[in-house]
């Protein structure tokens, strides 16, 4: 059985769960594309939003682009959609990074992460001295299995070691000018803004500097950041993959998206760490070698605490092409979808 063609409500619908999903400085590097029948959704790379000096080969583009597309198979099981999703499928339009097939009806037979999208943020305070429990941490492990990748929790004295290395790429970073200005240039402190890293997602630096927040405002940070005790051990989870290209960063992108939607779910807070990833060495010195051969993708903070705040996101009609849609969309419209969906119980777009 097939369901009608996509509703122009239905696409913004997936647009806003598309785009709500976390990317490298919040650089949102995506646009959707309904396909011609209006049956599929095409995901492009937004290589104008690319961060080329913290990632230079689109690493971490392709993980942000990833975690959208989880969103999007989400929310198309939201709207009674199945998701057959197509990585990468045309070598010769390297941009198309995936096609989401939404033409059969879904079977509920997965907890429904809908729900987690609007309130998963960055959450970078300090957390409780309190361990996420066992069972909650295996039905992560889980979740990052289903999407192909691994997800490890570490132990003590794996924690300080990647804490180590994270440290020593946040000072690398620290003194490198234009890596600074980089980063910076994400920043939104003052003006209303539809990307990048607003004042309120700053969290404070660690006072004991055992946890290497990224600092995006510059060392010394400026305005000045204050600082607080954080956990006396932090629980940390690394995602890694089999392999190093662009399918295996678009799979790491929707484990951590669909590990981060859970967790959100079981009130866990999450934010990253992805400073010692950004630099060859110091990412070969994250694999774990009793892990085995794997690359390393992702490191994650996980525990409770304070929700982080929300970070605005593009326009609907920035990050979805309706060009070439207009007929095919009155059409469809008026024929009707099986989703009734207005635009108001479409997530709302952060503020
Ligand atoms: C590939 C990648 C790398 C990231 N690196 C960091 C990081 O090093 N430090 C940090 O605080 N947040 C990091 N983030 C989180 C983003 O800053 C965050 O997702 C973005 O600002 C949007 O905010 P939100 O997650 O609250 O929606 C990263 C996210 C992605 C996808």
């Amino acid at each position: 059985m097939t369901v009608p063609s996509l509703t122009l409500a239905e696409l913004r619908l997936l647009a806003v769960a598309g785009g709500a999903a976390p990317s490298l400085h919040n650089s949102q590097p995506w646009r959707f594309r309904p396909a011609p029948d209006h049956r599929s959704l095409m995901v492009f790379a937004d290589r104008a939003r690319a961060v080329p000096l913290a990632d230079p080969d689109g690493r971490a583009l392709h993980i942000s682009v990833g975690a959208a597309v989880f969103n999007l198979r989400t929310a198309a099981r939201h709207l009674g959609r199945a998701a057959t999703v197509a990585l990468c499928p045309e070598p010769t339009t390297p941009d198309l990074l995936a096609v989401l097939d939404l033409s059969e009806p879904s079977s509920a037979d997965e907890p429904d992460l809908y729900p987690a999208i609007e309130h998963r943020h960055s959450s970078r305070r300090p957390f409780a001295n309190r361990d996420v429990p066992e069972a909650v941490l295996g039905e992560l492990i889980e979740a990052a299995t289903a999407e192909g990748a691994t997800l490890s929790v570490l132990e003590e004295a794996e924690v300080r070691r990647v804490l180590a290395l994270t440290t020593e790429a946040e000072q690398r970073i620290s003194a490198d000018i234009a890596r600074q200005a980089e980063t910076r240039g994400w920043l939104r402190l003052e003006e209303p803004a539809s990307d990048g890293i607003p004042a309120a997602a700053l969290g404070p630096l660690d006072h004991d500097a055992r946890v290497p927040v990224r600092s995006f405002t510059g060392h010394p940070p400026r305005p000045a950041a204050h600082t607080e005790r954080f956990e006396a051990l932090p629980q940390v989870a690394v995602i890694s993959t089999h392999g190093d290209h662009p399918m295996d960063w678009l799979r790491a992108g929707q484990a951590m998206e669909r590990v981060w939607l859970l967790a959100t779910l079981y009130g866990v807070r999450a934010s990253v760490l992805h400073q010692a990833v950004e630099w060859a060495d110091t990412r070969w010195r994250l694999r774990d070698p009793a892990e085995g051969p794997g690359h390393v993708q992702m490191v994650m903070r996980l525990g409770y605490g304070a929700p982080g705040a929300p970070t605005p996101r593009r326009a609907v009609e920035d990050v979805l092409d309706l060009s070439g849609s207009t007929d095919a969309l009155s059409v469809g419209n008026r024929t009707g979808g099986p989703a009734q969906t207005t635009d108001s119980a479409v997530l709302q777009e952060d503020a």
